[in-house]
């Protein structure tokens, strides 16, 4: 009886020092989380995909492919960001042959994929009140940012499971994914809430292989797309954004590139089926 009572702390010390980290592993350096990965950034030619591809460079990506259907800002983007590590592959994520050549290729020129930023997103540029939806506006919405973004998981699920790699998938979604707006955007706030519900379905479905798969809910970014619908240039919009977060300052897309970069990493390792929201607690301004 003794000799266990003065053995207790004994064991519970060794199983404490057992899960301690190493030091050296405190130590690492978090600049090149990245290293050596390969990713795919749809939607990158622009926005947050384009802030991006450049975070993962600067993270120590071994390579970055960029996709989407803006060929010509696609191509100056990749040569601006890295012309040896980064590439530009069209691709229209509303075509699924697309999709499944752009992985391929990507796995033949590097060897394995290990990131997938499933990014690439629409808005409707009219205001789609429910009782006013236009259904081929709807129908185009749904084909990008639903559809589109299943063949991005899809094809990035498998080739991650051919390759034996413990990926990490994030999708874009919105904090439009989780609430809605009462002045419109039906279609691209039902899109947003599918984005969530194909995250969750995939984090389960691919746990057991290792696979990750999170997404990122931006607030209002003053993003090409978001100027376009403010009829705003860059300066101006980003200060009409600082009015939508609680917290002061205005949301960028760098902020946004910080989450996504965290989830593509290593840091996030036991992280899946989770949406990270990055929006400075949202507020719809009175
Ligand atoms: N800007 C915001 O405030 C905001 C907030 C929440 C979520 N989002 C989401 O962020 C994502 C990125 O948008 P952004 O704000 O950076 O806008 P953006 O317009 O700057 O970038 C979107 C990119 O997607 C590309 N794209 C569009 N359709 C495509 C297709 N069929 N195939 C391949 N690429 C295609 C565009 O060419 C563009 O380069 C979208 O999913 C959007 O819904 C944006």
């Amino acid at each position: 009886m003794v000799s266990s009572l003065t053995q207790q702390p004994r064991l519970t010390l060794d199983i404490f020092v057992h899960f301690l980290p190493k030091m050296t592993d405190l130590l690492l350096p978090t600049k090149h989380k990245l290293h050596g990965k390969v990713a795919i950034v749809t939607g990158g030619a622009s926005g947050f995909g384009e802030v991006t591809a450049l975070h993962f460079i600067n993270h120590g990506a071994r390579a970055v492919v960029i996709a989407d259907v803006q060929d010509e800002k696609g191509q100056k983007v990749a040569a601006s960001i890295c012309p040896d590590r980064c590439t530009y592959i069209h691709c229209d994520v509303t075509d699924e042959d697309q999709v499944k050549s752009l992985v391929e290729t990507t796995v033949s020129l590097y060897g394995q994929l290990d990131i997938m930023f499933s990014n690439a997103g629409i808005a409707t540029p009219s205001k789609q009140v429910v009782t006013d939806l236009d259904m081929s506006a709807f129908d185009k919405v749904f084909a990008v940012n639903v559809r589109g973004m299943a063949a991005c998981v899809k094809h990035s699920a498998r080739a991650m499971k051919k390759g034996g790699v413990r990926g990490s998938i994030i999708c874009t979604a919105s904090v439009m994914a989780s609430m809605a707006n009462p002045t419109g955007g039906t279609d691209y706030v039902m899109s947003k809430h599918a984005v969530l519900g194909l995250m969750r379905a995939a984090s389960l479905q691919l746990a057991s292989y290792g696979i990750r798969v999170n997404s990122v809910s931006p607030g209002l970014v003053a993003t090409p797309m978001m100027c376009e619908s403010f009829g705003a240039e860059k300066e101006v919009a980003m200060k009409m954004t600082e009015k939508f977060s609680r917290l002061e300052g205005v949301n960028t897309e760098k902020h946004v590139a910080d989450a996504v970069s965290f989830l593509a990493s290593d840091e996030s390792e036991f992280v899946t089926g989770h949406d990270l929201v990055v929006d400075g607690a949202f507020v719809f301004p009175q």
